[in-house]
């Protein structure tokens, strides 16, 4: 964060001083009285259980030397009438002071799967270049995403942030605090179809991403999704597109899958796509992705479109992908069981795109000679298309060959229903009602050389039996504790 005086804060989100003017803020901005440290600005915001307001003074005490309130406290503070809006204000008017004197460059992502993961890529790609601030977690809202810009100050050359939207006008919000310099989108997709009513809604809301780059700006948009390719025509200026179709400009050539999951291709740049596509050996370099799953794929070639368009040479791109790891827990995250059981932690989030996605990852891992397991619960958020999503992801199951179903929990029982209809049978598909009772069938059932695949919904809890289920195996015989 920049220094600011506490009269700079309140000019910036038109409040009412009740603090020194020259008290200066430094420190990191918090919503979290518990992350202060000195020189903080406390913003205290209304929770739907608690009120910052409560913690305030707490706050202060910590070392925090302003806070943003929507009333008069007895610490200093700068008043406002929404806590949120000008928590938002005031990350534009630092965001803007900072490009007036910096060449700091903005990229955001958007989709409806992919995004957190898109970011961390960003992040490993650009970070060598030149000081990066990315998000943590998945900061994407109207409050993760103003925190995140205020963690820029006058050394950072690229700002990476996550756009999330469930709903229209959410991205315009956003990108009105942060006008992108490259905005990028990856799928439109089923995720939160229910909040928004529509897919056709869901593109035009994943649209505003591109309609609101800053002047000069350049949408770098995904060619193998016809509703992204789309947003080529509300783009105010350049255009750069990426997929695996000829006619993408970044384009990814010779896919293949190994064992382990990950997937390769051949990056290949038409000339003039990159920034600077005369460095190294000019148009194309080979990638081996260490992220697990061939949905990764896209957001790779997303990163490295955006990349390249920001001057980071082919080859580095195509090195520091193949680096790349999940900085995120809960996302494909693999773990080699000692007792000889591989386990995909994929519990993080669910819709229908990503279990699409994760089921053939299991499928490939598991291969011919081994033993696949889905562990699958409840799909949140899709609305009246629900039961009919689940049911599909059941046949879908029975299709891949999977070995052993088990559904977990009321709201999945569409899986179990449509994996029966399709053709399983006996116990090749078990329901159990929850995360307890999966726990305790798969601590019976589970055997050597198994690849168990856990996903839900991060609200149906599964993620609990994924921590569980990666831990567990270290007492087998023979096996390494080390
Ligand atoms: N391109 C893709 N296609 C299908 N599934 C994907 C894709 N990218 C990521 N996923 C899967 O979707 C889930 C969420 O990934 P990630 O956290 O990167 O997305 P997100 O867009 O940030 O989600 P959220 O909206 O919850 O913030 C993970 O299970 C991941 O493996
Ligand atoms: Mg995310």
């Amino acid at each position: 964060m920049i220094e600011l005086t506490a009269a700079q804060v309140a000019a910036a989100t038109g409040g009412r001083l009740s603090a020194d003017p020259e008290v200066r803020v430094g420190g990191p901005v918090v919503v979290d009285s518990r992350r202060v440290a000195p020189g903080s600005l406390f913003v205290a915001l209304p929770g739907e259980h608690v009120d910052g307001h409560d913690f305030a003074a707490g706050a202060v005490a910590a070392g925090a030397t302003l806070v943003l309130a929507a009333r008069e406290l007895d610490v200093p503070c700068v008043v406002v009438d929404d806590v949120q809006t000008a928590l938002g204000e005031l990350a534009r008017h630092v965001l803007a002071t900072l490009r007036e004197r910096g060449d700091l460059r903005v990229v955001a992502v958007t989709g409806s799967v992919g995004k957190t993961t898109t970011k961390d890529l960003l992040g490993q790609l650009l970070r060598p270049e030149g000081e990066t601030v990315v998000p943590r977690g998945s900061f994407n809202n109207e409050i993760g995403l103003p925190l995140t810009v205020l963690e820029a100050d006058e050394s950072t050359r690229f700002l990476v942030l996550e756009m999330g939207a469930s709903g229209v006008g959410h991205l315009t919000y956003l990108t009105r605090i942060a006008p992108p310099d490259v905005s990028v989108v990856l799928v439109v997709g089923s995720a939160h179809l229910g909040e928004f009513g529509g897919i056709e809604a869901v593109a035009r809301a994943k649209s505003e991403l591109v309609t609101g780059l800053a002047p000069g700006g350049v949408a770098v948009l995904n060619a193998d999704d016809l509703r992204v390719a789309a947003m080529a025509d509300v783009a105010p200026g350049e255009v750069v597109t990426f997929g695996t179709i000829p006619a993408a400009d970044v384009r990814a050539e010779d896919l293949g899958i190994d064992r382990t999951g990950r997937a390769s291709f051949t990056l290949r740049v038409r000339p003039g796509a990159s920034d600077d596509a005369t460095r190294g050996d000019g148009t194309s370099a080979r990638v081996t992705l260490g992220l697990v799953g061939e949905h990764h794929v896209t957001n790779a070639m997303a990163a490295a479109t955006a990349a390249l368009r920001l001057g980071v040479a082919l080859p580095d791109v195509a090195a520091r992908l193949s680096d790349a790891r999940a900085l995120s827990p809960h996302r494909m995250q693999v773990t080699e069981r000692p007792d000889g059981i591989t386990v995909i932690d994929d519990s993080y989030n669910a819709n229908p795109d990503s279990m699409r996605a994760a089921l053939k990852a299991l499928a490939v891992m598991a291969g011919r000679d081994r033993r696949s397991v889905a562990v699958l619960g409840e799909m949140l958020e899709l609305g009246e298309d629900s039961r009919v999503a689940h049911d599909d992801i059941g046949r879908l199951v029975v299709r891949l060959n999977v070995k052993l179903l088990v559904v977990v929990g009321e709201g999945a029982g569409g899986i179990h229903d449509g994996a029966t209809q399709e053709g399983s049978w006996g116990d090749e598909t078990r329901f159990v009602p929850d995360v307890e009772a999966a726990s305790a069938l798969l601590r019976d059932e589970l055997r050597e050389g198994d690849v168990v695949l856990v996903k839900a919904s991060n609200g149906s809890g599964l993620w609990r039996l994924g921590d569980e289920l990666a831990a567990a195996g270290a007492d087998a015989p023979g096996g390494d504790r080390a």
